[in-house]
């Protein structure tokens, strides 16, 4: 598709799941801008600044892939941005209502601006950033579940006294 499609989400932390589709995106759309959501009211483990560098790390090698960070409606920021896509990832029924929510309350907001859903590979449909955090603050191995420079970031936060109580709010 020749346009511009906003991969938006909290990214705490970015996942392999994340990047798989963040690369398929990029095969579908002549340029894909990964959109780190700064006003949430999310507890996060990860500060914007953190998860905007990482993400540009993961995809330093994709040429149409840029990252940002956006405050305010989703839709707002996509029509700045002239995107006309909104790419999310559906991993199971779980997922279902609250995209199926997003995306309506967004269509209603901006009837010009579709919302993409890709399935992740079957490898990370378990896959979600809340169970990293859990694996790696209780001490498992999350080398496999998220991009190098992620799992890399998130040793040294653990070495620097993260606790778990850090995630909870
Ligand atoms: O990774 P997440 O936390 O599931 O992403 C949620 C996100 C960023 C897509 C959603 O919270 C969002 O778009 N927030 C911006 C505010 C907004 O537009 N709200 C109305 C539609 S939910």
């Amino acid at each position: 598709m020749n346009s511009i499609a906003i991969y938006p989400g909290s990214f705490d932390p970015p996942t392999n799941g994340h990047l798989d589709l963040i690369l398929r995106s990029n095969q579908l759309f002549k340029k894909v801008v990964v959109a780190v959501l700064r006003n949430t009211s999310k507890k996060c483990l990860l500060s914007v600044d953190e998860r905007y560098n990482l993400l540009k790390e993961c995809t330093k090698n994709f040429p149409n892939v840029e990252v940002d960070a956006f405050e305010g409606l989703l839709v707002d920021y996509a029509r700045v941005r002239e995107a006309k896509h909104i790419i999310r990832g559906i991993r199971a029924l779980t997922d279902f209502e609250y995209e199926f929510q997003i995306a309506l309350l967004n269509k209603r907001l901006a009837p010009d601006i579709e919302t993409i859903f890709l399935m992740p590979k079957e490898e990370y449909v378990y896959l979600s950033s809340k169970l990293v955090k859990e694996v790696a603050l209780l001490g498992g191995s999350f080398d496999d579940l998220v991009p190098k420079p992620v799992a890399n970031f998130l040793k040294e936060k653990i070495k620097n006294n993260l606790r778990f109580s850090d995630l909870e709010g």
